[in-house]
């Protein structure tokens, strides 16, 4: 079953800024890229390195810790099929963000099947 956590109003995530959220001892970070919402693992796949503070070049995600970029929006190294970050579907209810974990297809969480909790953060 799909869940979905509550990571605060759309207010705090204006185009250009980014936001952390801590669930179940993971972050994930949170980016709104001119309009564009992303929601990715803040664990580097290359060694597990906090992604958050990294510079962004349009929706490429430059890690701090060794350089590998990783595009927020799928996850994928342009150029390159090795390493994936991981990705969550992320959605706007009501001016709130809602962040969906363990989700295979972002349209499942349209579905009743959607629990839903606070991110504490
Ligand atoms: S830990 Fe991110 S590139 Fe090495």
């Amino acid at each position: 079953m799909s869940r979905c956590i509550q990571a605060g109003s759309i207010d705090e995530l204006v185009p250009g800024q980014r936001k952390l959220v801590f669930v179940d001892g993971r972050s994930i970070a949170l980016f709104n890229i001119d309009g564009t919402l992303s929601a990715i693992d803040n664990s580097c796949p290359h060694n597990g390195a906090s992604l958050a503070n990294g510079q962004l070049e349009g929706t490429l995600l430059r890690c701090p810790a060794h350089g590998l970029r990783f595009d927020v929006t799928t996850g994928c190294m342009p150029g390159s099929v090795g390493l994936r970050l991981k990705t969550f579907p992320i959605r706007v209810v009501e001016g709130e963000l809602e962040v969906v974990l363990d989700e295979p297809a972002p349209q499942r969480c349209d579905s009743l099947a959607c629990s839903r909790e606070n991110s504490g953060g």
